[in-house]
């Protein structure tokens, strides 16, 4: 495995030397390089430069330009505006590149130089409820996150904070004790996602009817949750059927999602029961923490209600419950003490950011998160209907998750099956699937995750546009030129002049490392999904400008075979990162 610099790093570097050798004055300057439609590069860095030093910046250009030595590099210099550099480099230069990364399994993509431990806490959907599509927004950026970090280096610890606690379980447990057959599953037979989650579903109604209609009943719940919490061990023991049952459908789901979500991963907010007494004993000794109306409280300066009044995190209730907040604050002293995490990413609903904020504030106050530690929440918008309203059903009810999953695909097969004629049930099946949930995952990741989205099936699966579909035909056309050709690995040929389409293509494909960097340092992965489009935009105009099979010479055949391969792999590669499958044919 060697990595290679990118062209802009290489550039950048010999251009800093000639400016210091030009202007030893000048220091270490920065000559701000960025990509250019009018030359390669274009670098600006010269006019604050010649501000400080008090120079006309057009001779100051003229000076640097005289002292970059890098033949083999760059073609040429020229100064234009008021002291800006445009930089055209060699076609050789970014043939050799290009050639260095396809040489390499990880396309030449350096790891990161100081590589920490994450711990990423995504894809948390609730014991006993049926997921919705905020849990798939957390679920899929969540996915993504962690691959990309994983590919850069770092030690990722992932964590399924399901929703495993909480009084409602007194109602459920108290009414399976009552009604003992309900989750009974005939002959010991394994139930299917679904069926789990209708079995929950039936419980979850009976036991909330009767709830609301008989004051004895709720009573007796009331009673189910307090032995729950001091640990009762018939009590526990049907806690922990409801968390299998659940299990059964969460798994379904993830697998429908093509994720794989490992067991001693999930570890809900009843994981850190043992912790919270502790928690709550620390803040309140280190006075971080103090008692309001019964309650144990941390008051924050900016955080007030409408009223005015300020509006505390609870830790206890005044009734001696813990909530939300005891769990989270548990979580990291957890994760940073025991799991050893330098950071804590939280892909979670943009809705509980308050929640996050004084969450992190008060574990900072109480020395958990300390100078070295950080911890960010990845906030996510809302998913919007076509109407722009958030997502519900006709009747105004939460939209399945797997209902919608089943949808994509469908979609997905009646797109396939107009295509192909010859494909059988079952590979129309295998594809549908990779292409359906690839929709999904790339609409959720190609908007900013800040933002809200609309959930639009047609758009999703659309062949044109920013799909993913089209980058799966991008790619899939790729390897059928290369069977065409029959070719698995072709050389590069650097040697030969490259047209424009084609160095657009090179310098596009050299920016893969950086945009990776880039997109682990700020959890942004709509900007992969943006650099993958692109690169199949610029993959199109190749195509379009540079005929590969008919190419006029052996050589040039196989150059832009080349071209075309690794144009494949870094496709498949930003595609894999994203969570997406790329078949070989569509
Ligand atoms: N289960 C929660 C929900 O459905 C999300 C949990 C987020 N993670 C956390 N550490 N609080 O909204």
């Amino acid at each position: 495995m060697a990595s290679v610099p990118s062209l802009a790093s290489t550039v950048q570097q010999r251009l800093a030397e000639a400016l210091t050798a030009a202007l030893p004055a000048a220091g270490s300057a920065d000559p701000l390089l960025r990509r250019s439609d009018r030359a390669d590069f274009q670098a600006n860095g010269i006019l604050a430069l010649a501000k400080k030093l008090g120079g006309n910046p057009r001779e100051l250009a003229a000076q640097v330009t005289g002292a970059i030595a890098a033949e083999d590099l760059i073609a040429e210099v020229e100064v234009s505006g008021p002291g800006f550099l445009n930089i055209t480099l060699t076609d050789q230069a970014i043939a050799r590149t290009l050639a260095a990364r396809a040489a390499d399994e990880r396309l030449g993509v350096e790891p990161a130089a100081a590589p920490g431990t994450t711990v990423v806490d995504y894809a948390q959907p609730n014991v006993a409820k049926e997921m919705h599509v905020g849990h798939l927004r957390s679920a899929v950026i969540g996915d993504a996150m962690v691959r990309i970090l994983e590919f850069t280096g770092e030690k990722v610890v992932r964590r399924h904070h399901i929703g495993d606690w909480g009084t409602q379980f007194g109602m459920l447990i108290q009414y399976l004790i009552e009604h003992p057959h309900e989750l009974d599953h005939e002959g010991g037979e394994e139930v299917s996602g679904e069926e789990a989650m209708s079995n929950l579903n039936r419980l979850y109604k009976a036991s909330r009817a009767l709830f609301d209609s008989d004051e004895e009943f709720k009573a007796r719940s009331r009673d189910r949750v307090v032995a729950l919490q001091s640990g009762d061990e018939r009590t526990l023991a049907l806690w922990q059927r409801f968390v299998d049952e659940s299990k059964i459908y969460f798994y379904s789901v993830f697998d429908k999602l093509d994720m794989e979500i490992a067991d001693p991963d999930v570890v809900g907010e009843s994981g850190y029961n043992d912790m919270l007494e502790e928690t709550c004993r620390i803040l309140e000794e280190s006075g971080v923490a103090v008692r309001s109306e019964g309650a144990l409280c941390v008051f924050f300066d900016d955080v007030k209600g409408p009223d005015g009044n300020p509006v505390p995190l609870i830790v206890r209730k005044s009734n001696g419950g813990y909530g939300y907040a005891a769990t989270d604050l548990s979580a990291i002293r957890d994760r940073v003490h025991k799991l050893g995490a330098d950071t804590l990413l939280y892909v979670v609903d943009a809705r509980q950011s308050l929640h996050f904020k004084m969450v992190f504030e008060t574990a900072r106050r109480a020395g958990w998160l300390g100078e070295g530690t950080k911890a960010v929440q990845l906030a996510f918008g809302t998913v919007l209907g076509k109407d722009g309203k958030p997502f519900k059903t006709r009747e105004g009810e939460t939209v399945r998750l797997v209902d919608l999953l089943d949808e994509a695909v469908e979609r997905a097969a009646a797109v396939i099956r107009e295509k192909n004629d010859a494909l059988t049930d079952d590979e129309i099946a295998e594809r549908a699937a990779q292409v359906g949930i690839g929709a999904i995952k790339y609409a959720d990741l190609s908007t900013s995750a800040s933002r809200d989205y609309k959930f639009d099936l047609d758009q999703m699966v659309s062949l044109t546009g920013d799909t993913s579909v089209y980058l799966q035909y991008a790619y899939a056309r790729i390897r059928s030129i290369l069977r065409k050709a029959g070719e698995d690995r072709p050389a590069a040929h650097p040697e030969l002049a490259l047209a424009p389409a084609e160095r657009a293509l090179g310098l596009h494909l050299d920016q893969f490392g950086e945009v990776l960097a880039e997109v682990a340092g700020s959890y942004e992965p709509h900007k992969l999904a943006a650099y993958l489009y692109q690169l199949a935009s610029h993959l199109t105009s190749f195509y379009a400008e540079c005929p590969v099979l008919k190419a006029d010479t052996a050589e040039q055949k196989e150059n832009r075979l080349f071209l075309c391969e690794l144009t494949g792999r870094t496709l498949h590669q930003g595609m894999e990162l994203l969570g997406i499958r790329t078949p070989e044919r569509l």
